[in-house]
């Protein structure tokens, strides 16, 4: 909080009115089913964003990112700002996303962000952005937005402006963590459980990879279960049960949709399964789960990679690994391996090695923990 706080000083000259936090995710399992209504069961991490802000008198929104130095500060008008195609256009989105809500700001105001969130590796880094523009608009401007609100706001930020087609988890997530449970969300009804994580010790691998399509190819896969859900007749894929599709695949004509529906609805069966074996403290079951996951993933939907292959096929003969996959988007990022705690440290010198064996490059590897979603302090 010191940093951020001296950070802010040191670019615009005097001292911010408030700070806030917002977390990044991973996903333990339930993947590419929030837009098909389906169940997720993410946690928020304490790899973040940190945002130091301060109203201005100027009718200007300004922004600096300490990942960014050498942009130094983006400045847009406060009414009407138009995207530029950088990162500074996500806050500004959630700006434009409050005064479509009827929540116009009366004064300009200056951002000063940093973090430790690997940026474009399928942590949610941009929802960590949407819900801390969020948090500090709220604080800030005495905005009534609660945490669900500030979540759709975000997700609809991003969809509308930014042009990503994204479901609500990441940004729900962000927003509505809770320190040592996952979220068992309903992405239907947004109704939700939180779910303890126990002993288990849940641990990031970074493959590295950044496919630059992937947002396009996210978009294909909408698509196609969109196609799927078309030819079965229903309001969404994952309202039917395992047994349900099952008497009803005939019904789509292609393979590729077939196979796109018989992820998303085994997947989102095995969220509910994986929150009742969570509950039962059967860490065993979950990781087989988890395993079955990253196989679907790689399988039926294709969203995998050969270096996440990699990454979850090796941890997941490790000793003290109950399980692991990819978790995100796909199409490259992270892998999430949920562990036995004493075996972390030994987990993370032969993640590495083995990875550097193969691919001449040792990945980023983060153990971490289940924290509160986006919160705002006072310096
Ligand atoms: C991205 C999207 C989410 C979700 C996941 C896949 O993270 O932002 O809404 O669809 O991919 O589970």
């Amino acid at each position: 909080m010191e940093d951020i706080v001296s950070g802010f000083k040191s670019i615009y000259d005097y001292a911010p009115e408030a700070v806030c936090f917002a977390p990044g995710r991973i996903n333990l399992i339930g993947e590419h089913t929030d837009y098909n209504g389906g169940l997720v069961l993410p946690c928020a991490i304490q790899l973040g964003i940190q945002c130091a802000g301060a109203r201005n008198r100027d009718k200007k929104l300004r922004f600096y990112s300490t990942d960014y130095p050498e942009e130094g500060i983006i400045d847009y008008p406060l009414h009407s700002p138009e995207l530029r195609g950088c990162w500074a256009d996500y806050p500004v989105s959630v700006v434009r996303a409050a005064a479509s809500l009827g929540y116009s700001l009366d004064s300009g105001a200056d951002f000063y962000i940093s973090g430790d969130l690997p940026e474009g590796a399928g942590l949610s880094s941009s929802a960590a952005l949407e819900a801390a523009t969020g948090v500090m608009l709220r604080t800030l401007f005495s905005i009534p937005l609660t945490q669900q609100v500030l979540a759709l706001l975000g997700q609809f930020a991003e969809n509308r402006f930014i042009g990503v087609n994204c479901g609500i988890m990441d940004q729900f997530v962000c927003a509505m963590g809770k320190a040592g449970h996952a979220l068992l969300l309903d992405t239907n009804t947004l109704s939700f459980n939180t779910v303890p994580l126990g002993n288990a010790a849940p641990v990031i691998v970074n493959s590295g990879v950044k496919h630059s399509l992937a947002a396009s190819a996210y978009n294909d896969r909408r698509r196609e279960c969109e196609t799927a859900r078309g030819y079965l007749s229903v309001p969404s894929l994952c309202s039917l049960t395992p047994e349900e599709l099952e008497k009803r695949l005939h019904m789509i004509p292609d393979e590729i949709c077939r196979k796109r529906a018989r992820h998303a609805v085994y997947e989102s069966e095995r969220a509910r399964l994986g929150a009742e074996a969570l509950y039962r403290g059967d860490l065993h079951s979950f990781g087989q789960l988890m395993n079955l996951s990253h196989a679907s993933l790689r399988n039926d939907f294709e969203v995998s990679c050969e270096e996440l292959d990699f990454l979850a096929e090796t941890a997941q003969g490790l000793p003290g690994v109950y399980g692991s996959r990819m978790t995100g988007g796909g199409f490259g990022g992270c892998t999430v391996s949920l562990l036995e705690p004493e075996e972390v440290d030994n987990f993370v010198s032969a993640i590495r090695k083995a990875y550097f064996s193969r691919y001449g490059k040792e990945p980023d590897v983060y153990p971490v923990s289940a924290v509160d979603g986006a919160v705002s302090t006072f310096p």
